[in-house]
């Protein structure tokens, strides 16, 4: 009480004195941060803004006596890329034992799909559409990574991706704007659990703000540039949806939209993130992304790098080191406001102090509890679960799958065994010496394959394999071919060019189907892929991208049967790459396709259709879909409609569907989508049942930016579409008064 009362005339002053500046919104301000903040010099200020990497070997960490000199000096506020209890504990002792003020650091690390229990990829587990299965996955990636002293997550990564050859599509939620909005959601629930401080969770960091996933070409960190009304429509929901969900923290992405660097985007960092969404977190650059606004050639050097960066909005500066060598002297000089350092302070010491570290700077370093969580039975059990609800069934002729047990079955491929690879890229700290392969996963699902080759290896062009294969091959009644891409091929800095099954392994799934058997392909990668041929020949496609720690034992639920797949593309699989970008929700041309017309918006040696649609996959059953039908077929601007249609389970087994709901505004002030996805549901149906599936399309679901770009809905004819995948709908027509 004592303090409330001596601080408040220094709060009122510092309040008023904030004028129009950025600062914590909708809160007051923090008696504790302010006491502090009244004590520290302008470098310990500069030094909360500043975050650094710490030295991980290949071996475990290095403790460099560089940072240990920042953190003592009070020059370093945040520390990534260090983990483990014993690591973090050690950093944390000289901050709080050995620097002036004892301010305590935030250990911030990539959990993206796991910390030591890997999930799928992000884009593999997006094809679950199971938003509690990816809440959960997030949340114990969460509690791990928690366990091992660590604090801040650099996720999810929210960036809406419509081109396959961009190497992060791995890391996103793919194509969709509505369906990457409630996946933001979920992962930032399930990261953040009950809030800051609770040791089973950790701070969540929406990224990359804004855009990143629209590099032009496909080409990492290259420029991205669009028209401010597709980008407010498709490219910034999922981060705004995040942000609603109350992710605490952003970072911006290394692109520059509409000619300005991310990092130094006053629009998108102040005018959109803070004062239309009112996101009152802190800003945290990308990996050097100030430093390299010189490059993008919108500053002369560093120093003017950093100004424009914090009177931007950028709170703290990852591993650039451009604050703490140039802020100082910027100050002095008058570019930029004491109050504007103040502001960011302010945002990053709340944090530290809602998540009590300036109480027990040491509360998530606990041994004991990271001996017990981590790769505990309950979170592999977890990730078997997500993984195989995340495997997508591309083809399945003849029922070939499940396989059936009297057969004999051959594994050829190069990723047969494959242990590194599964955990994909931006594993944590996985490894793969912890991860299930298919040929364990087989094993233990009590399938002994009566012969085992090879092949090829994933690149080069060494054919030698290929003849074990074929002799594999013609022991069995079936062939699985395990083919995909390395996990390195796909990640940051991994764009490709093309889109094909690397090296000779498309040739060896063709010798192996020229010996007449049953191929059944299993494909791994970390992104959609070109497979005509095989979409033609082979006889099953099994996409399992990189499913994680569980994955072989995941896979070999589906192969033989014991779960019955269920997951649909959240991204389109292109025919070739010169239909990319591809995406289902493309706007109405004034030459719409007509197969018969030559002059109409089309290729003249390939469909526009994608080989296999967003919404996509197949299950082991089958599933009818009745007309739709609605609460009414006129309704009022402002008003809901409700839709229902009747789905019934057709096959053999039981089995689950994702229904989903599109959308299309027939004549709009602008041209609109030929469709949208704005609803689904995952339901469950025995063999023979029916059920009637509802949704409910609210006024905002058919909002967009008008012709003066004010976002609202307009009176006018729609048609409602209901069915399995973005391609196969039924259709029946509302009209807004
Ligand atoms: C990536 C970020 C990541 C950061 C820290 C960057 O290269 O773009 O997504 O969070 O490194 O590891």
């Amino acid at each position: 009480m004592r303090f409330i009362k001596l601080s408040l005339p220094i709060l009122l002053l510092l309040f008023l004195t904030a004028g129009a500046l950025p600062r914590v919104t909708d809160r007051p301000p923090d008696p504790r941060v302010e006491k502090l903040l009244a004590r520290m010099t302008l470098d310990e200020k500069i030094g909360q803004m500043s975050l650094f990497t710490t030295d991980w070997g290949s071996t475990g960490p290095t403790i460099r006596e560089g940072y240990k000199n920042d953190i003592r000096k009070g020059a370093c506020g945040a520390l990534f890329n260090s983990h483990t209890v014993a690591f973090t504990r050690e950093l944390q002792r000289i901050a709080v034992e050995e620097a002036r003020l004892k301010i305590p650091l935030l250990f911030g690390y990539d959990v993206i799909h796991g910390y030591k229990t890997i999930f799928p990829i992000p884009l593999g587990e997006s094809c679950s559409w199971d938003l509690a299965a990816m809440e959960q996955s997030a949340h114990i990636a969460a509690t791990e990574a928690a366990a091992a002293g660590l604090h801040w997550t650099y996720a999810p990564m929210v960036d809406i991706a419509r081109d396959p050859r961009w190497g992060r599509v791995m890391e996103g939620a793919g194509e969709d704007t509505y369906l990457g909005c409630r996946i933001a959601e979920a992962r930032v629930r399930g990261i953040q659990g009950k809030g800051p401080g609770n040791t089973d969770a950790m701070i969540a960091c929406v990224k990359h703000y804004a855009g990143y996933g629209a590099p032009i070409g496909g080409r990492d960190y290259n420029t991205v540039d669009m028209s401010e009304r597709f980008f407010r429509e498709y490219y910034l929901p999922p981060y705004q949806a995040a942000v609603k969900a109350g992710a605490m923290t952003v970072m911006t992405a290394f692109n520059d939209y509409d000619g300005v660097p991310a990092s130094g985007n006053k629009h998108l960092l102040t005018d959109i993130l803070r004062k239309e969404w009112g996101f009152n977190g802190f800003v945290v650059t990308d990996y050097t992304s100030i430093n390299e606004m010189v490059n993008h050639g919108v500053v002369a050097n560093d120093k003017e790098a950093g100004e424009l960066a914090v009177n931007a909005g950028v709170d703290m500066d990852m591993q650039g080191a451009v604050y703490q060598r140039f802020l100082a002297q910027s100050v002095k000089e008058g570019k930029v406001k004491m109050a504007t350092i103040d502001a960011s302070v302010r945002r990053i010491l709340q944090l530290k102090f809602d998540m009590g570290l300036f109480d027990n700077p040491y509360k998530f370093c606990d041994e004991t509890r990271e001996k017990e969580v981590i790769l505990s039975k309950a979170h592999r059990d977890a990730a078997r679960d997500v993984a195989r609800k995340s495997i997508v069934l591309l083809k399945n002729d003849r029922n070939v799958l499940p396989l059936s047990k009297d057969r004999k079955i051959a594994v050829v491929g190069p990723l047969a065994d494959t242990k590194n690879d599964l955990i994909g890229a931006w594993s944590g700290a996985g490894s793969g010496d912890d991860c299930v392969n298919l040929l364990e996963g087989l094993s233990n699902a009590g399938i002994r394959p009566v012969a085992v080759a090879k092949g090829c290896a994933v690149e080069g062009d060494d054919k030698a394999g290929f003849s074990d294969a074929i002799q594999a091959a013609n022991q069995a009644d079936v062939v699985l071919v395990v083919v995909g891409e390395s996990a390195w091929m796909s990640g940051e800095a991994s764009s490709r060019a093309e889109l094909n099954l690397p090296g000779v392994q498309e040739d060896l799934v063709r010798a192996l189907v020229a010996t007449g058997k049953p191929v059944v392909v299993v494909l791994m990668n970390g992104r959609p892929l070109t497979i005509p041929w095989l979409a033609a020949n082979a006889t099953a496609i099994v996409e399992t991208w990189w499913l994680g720690t569980e994955a072989g034992n995941a896979i070999a639920d589906v192969l033989t049967g014991v779960y019955n797949p269920s997951g649909k593309l959240t991204m389109s699989f292109p025919r070739s790459v010169g239909q990319v970008p591809i995406f289902y929700n493309e706007r109405s041309t004034g030459r719409p396709f007509d197969p018969n017309s030559k002059w109409t918006s089309k290729y003249i040696d390939m469909p526009n259709a994608p080989l296999y649609p967003f919404g996509y996959g197949l299950s082991y059953t089958t599933f009818s879909y009745g007309d739709p039908s609605l609460n009414k077929s006129t309704f009022k601007k402002g008003e809901s409609l409700q839709i229902t249609v009747n789905v019934t389970n057709t096959g053999n087994r039981d089995g689950e569907e994702i229904v989903q709901l599109y959308v299309r505004d027939l004549v709009g002030s602008v041209t609109r989508p030929v469709k949208e996805l704005k609803g689904f549901r995952k339901v469950f149906l025995a063999k023979g049942a029916t059920t009637a599936v509802s949704f409910t399309l609210t006024d905002k679901d058919l909002s967009f930016y008008n012709k003066n770009m004010r976002f609202g809905s307009e009176p006018g004819e729609y048609d409602i579409m209901v069915g399995g995948n973005s391609q196969d709908l039924k259709k029946i027509k509302a009209i807004m008064r």
